[in-house]
């Protein structure tokens, strides 16, 4: 029997149930059949895409075209699981062009968007929302500012971004937004956010208070063993455990056992 389709409503209901929601990012068909069958039930195509797929070395090179290629695929997954998709770096600095690649996101198969950045895109936020696009805010380290901002920084310690960031959750969830993504903000001030907004937010990297907890499913498994991050412990070496199943299997192609 299929599970229950999940849209925006059902994830806002897990908050107001105090039901945490556990959120994972996909690119392809088969990691979101996994995930789906697994019972994710909030499925990112993240722009993360552009590190762990692609191998640019931050996502600001992903383009609209890219998202929409990954999204599709797995869009073909049919996933009971809300698929929410990443608005790229540029694809939403003016409303007009917020609510095209908005749409051209949603034609692909997204069921909702998800842009970086608070008071500087509500305007951008209720365009994508009146044209029926359920909309995720993303606050914190934003990884498509990571140039400008010179690396990937831990945000709230200081009382002028705890401030920005309360202003900016107040202001996405009065545009609209159905949930907000805090990505490397103090467990204190997502605790805080958390309990000021209706909406719920999902954290990675922002203490264990928030809604739900999101990560990059390739760190999860343990499939990018170049990168050392503090967030994420693997469950899996995946890495390690392909290279020796390649390995035997290429020495038995050369045995020819
Ligand atoms: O791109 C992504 O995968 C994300 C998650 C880190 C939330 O935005």
């Amino acid at each position: 029997m299929n599970a229950p389709k999940i849209t925006t409503e059902t994830i806002r209901a897990m908050k107001a149930r105090g039901e945490k929601i556990a959120a994972l990012t996909a690119y392809d068909f088969p990691m979101t059949r996994l995930l789906d069958e697994a019972g994710i039930p909030f499925i990112l195509v993240g722009d993360s895409l552009g590190m762990v797929v692609l191998g640019y070395e931050d996502t600001t090179s992903v383009t609209i075209a890219e998202m929409e290629h990954h999204v599709r695929a797995a869009a073909r997954a049919k996933p009971s699981a809300l698929l929410v998709a990443d608005m790229p770096y540029h694809s939403y600095s003016t409303v007009a062009s917020a609510v095209e690649n908005a749409k051209r996101l949603a034609s692909a198969g997204a069921e909702a968007v998800k842009a970086e950045g608070g008071r500087a895109i509500v305007e951008q936020v209720r365009a994508i929302v009146t044209a029926g696009i359920p909309f995720c805010g993303h606050l914190g380290m934003l990884p498509q500012s990571v140039r400008e901002e010179g690396g990937y920084r831990v945000k709230g310690k200081v009382e002028t971004e705890h401030q920005a960031l309360l202003a900016d959750a107040d202001a996405l969830a009065e545009a609209g937004a159905f949930a907000i993504v805090l990505e490397l903000v103090t467990a204190p001030v997502a605790k805080e956010i958390t309990q000021r907004i209706p909406i719920p937010t999902i954290g990675i990297g922002a203490g264990k208070d928030t809604d739900g907890q999101v990560l990059v499913t390739p760190d999860l498994l343990g499939m990018l063993p170049w990168y050392n991050l503090k967030h994420v412990k693997p469950r899996l070496n995946a890495a390690e455990q392909m290279r020796t199943v390649v390995s035997e299997w290429k020495n038995g192609v050369s045995n020819r056992s």
